[in-house]
C-alpha cells in the first residue's frame, strides 16, 4: 500500500481537492450496476446535473464512465450526420482534440486553426457558417485549459444559432467555474473532477431535448461511447457497460455540495480565488499569458520568471505542499500554470503567495 500523503493543495487543473464528505461517499457499499440502488443513484445524478444548471425543462443528461475525453468522443462521434461537416476552432490542446476525434471517426470538418491562446475572431466564424452550408455541428472549447483563455461562448452560440447550426460545447474545465450560457448551446460535454468537485471516472454529456430525434437517425460509429444507445439505456434505468460505481457515489454527493452552494456562488467563490491569486502574480511581477477580459475564472497562465525552470519552481512548491501545472506542447518550456478548482481555503491560497514568492 502506498503510504498515506499529507493534504496536498491541487492547483492542477483537476482532479481538484474534493471535500470530506465527497470522499467519505467513496466508500459506501459495495454496490452491483444492474440492482434498482444503481438505477436510483444514476437517475439522481442525472436529475442533479440538470436542477444545478436549471436547464430540467430543455435538457437530458447522460453519464459515461471514463475522462471527460470520453464524454466529448461520444458528444462529437455521436452528434454529426453522415454527409454534412462539423466547424473545429482549435486555439489550444482541446480544440485540437475535437479535430482529431473528428478524424478518428472520419467525419468531414472545416478548421479554423489559431495559435494558442489566440482568441477566435467572429467574423471570420461568420464567414465560413455563411459559404460552408454542409456545416452542422459548431464545436468550441469553452475554458480552453492549455492557456486559461475563456472563448466567447455567447457570440459564437449566437452565430450558430443564427445560420442553424448545432452547437456542441467542451465546458468540461469550466462548468461551475464560469458562467455557461446554455440558451445557445445543443450538447455541453462535462467531467465529474473539476468545478464539479467529483473524482475522476465519470463524465457527461447535457443534450437538447428537441434534439434527440437527430441524433436518434445518426448510425452509432462507436459501440463504447454511442450517445443515442447509452441515453435509451439510462432512461430506462439501466446502462450499457460496468460503470465506475465509487465515482459515481462521489459525484452525487458534490452535487448535492454543488446544489446547496449554487452555481452562481461557486463561480463566485473561483472568481474571488482567481482575483487574489492574480493580484498576488502582479506584486511578484510575474507575466500574465492572456490579457485581462479573456482570462477564466478558474485558471492562470503565467510566464515562467527568467532564470527559473519549471521543473525546480515545481518541486520547491511541492514540497511545501502545493502542485502546480506545466504547460503543454511548444508553451512547455516558457509557462506554468495556477488552477483554483476545487475545495481549496482563502488561507491556502494566501500561503501559496507566500511560498510562492519565496521560491521566485
Ligand atoms: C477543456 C478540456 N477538454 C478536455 C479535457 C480532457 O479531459 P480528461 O483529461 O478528463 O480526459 C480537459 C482536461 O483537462 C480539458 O481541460
Amino acid at each position: 500500500m502506498i503510504k498515506p500523503m499529507p493534504r496536498t493543495v491541487l492547483l492542477n487543473p483537476g482532479p481538484v481537492n474534493i471535500t470530506d464528505k465527497v470522499r467519505k461517499a467513496m466508500a459506501l457499499p459495495d454496490l452491483c450496476h444492474r440492482e434498482k440502488e444503481f438505477a436510483d443513484l444514476m437517475f439522481s445524478i442525472r436529475s442533479k446535473l440538470l436542477q444545478a444548471f436549471k436547464i430540467e425543462e430543455t435538457f437530458t443528461s447522460v453519464l459515461v464512465s471514463g475522462s471527460g475525453t470520453a464524454a466529448l468522443e461520444m458528444a462529437v462521434s455521436s452528434s454529426l450526420t453522415p454527409g454534412r461537416s462539423m466547424l473545429v476552432i482549435e486555439n489550444g490542446v482541446y480544440g485540437e482534440r475535437i479535430g482529431k476525434i473528428c478524424d478518428v471517426y472520419n467525419l468531414d470538418r472545416h478548421t479554423i486553426h489559431l495559435e494558442w491562446g489566440t482568441p477566435p475572431n467572429l467574423e471570420d466564424i461568420e464567414n465560413i457558417l455563411k459559404k460552408q452550408s454542409d456545416i452542422e455541428v459548431v464545436s468550441l472549447v469553452h475554458h480552453e485549459t492549455t492557456t486559461g483563455l475563456l472563448n466567447p461562448l455567447k457570440g459564437i452560440g449566437e452565430l450558430a444559432k443564427k445560420y442553424g447550426k448545432i452547437f456542441l460545447v467542451d465546458c468540461i474545465s469550466s462548468l461551475a467555474g464560469d458562467e455557461v450560457d446554455f440558451a445557445s448551446i445543443d450538447l455541453a460535454v462535462g467531467t465529474a473532477n473539476k468545478c464539479l468537485q467529483g473524482v475522476p471516472g465519470v463524465s457527461f454529456v447535457l443534450t437538447r431535448k428537441k434534439d434527440l430525434d437527430r441524433l436518434g437517425k445518426i448510425p452509432s460509429r462507436t459501440l463504447y461511447f454511442d450517445l443515442t444507445g447509452y441515453h435509451k439505456a439510462q432512461e430506462k434505468g439501466g446502462l450499457l457497460f460496468t460503470p465506475a460505481i465509487p465515482a459515481h457515489y462521489a459525484l452525487d454527493v458534490a452535487l448535492d455540495e454543488l446544489i446547496e452552494e449554487t452555481v452562481s456562488g461557486r463561480i463566485d467563490r473561483y472568481a474571488k480565488a482567481a482575483n487574489f491569486l492574480r493580484e498576488g502574480f502582479k506584486n511578484l511581477n510575474l507575466e500574465f499569458l492572456v490579457p485581462e477580459g479573456w482570462r477564466s475564472n478558474c485558471l492562470t497562465g503565467l510566464k515562467l520568471p527568467k532564470g527559473t525552470g519549471y521543473e525546480k519552481l515545481h518541486k520547491e512548491l511541492k514540497a511545501n505542499g502545493f502542485v502546480i501545472y506545466a504547460g503543454q506542447g511548444n508553451l512547455s518550456d516558457s509557462i506554468f500554470r495556477i488552477a483554483n478548482m476545487g475545495d481549496i481555503h482563502p488561507e491556502e491560497y494566501q500561503r501559496f503567495l507566500k511560498v510562492l514568492g519565496s521560491v521566485c
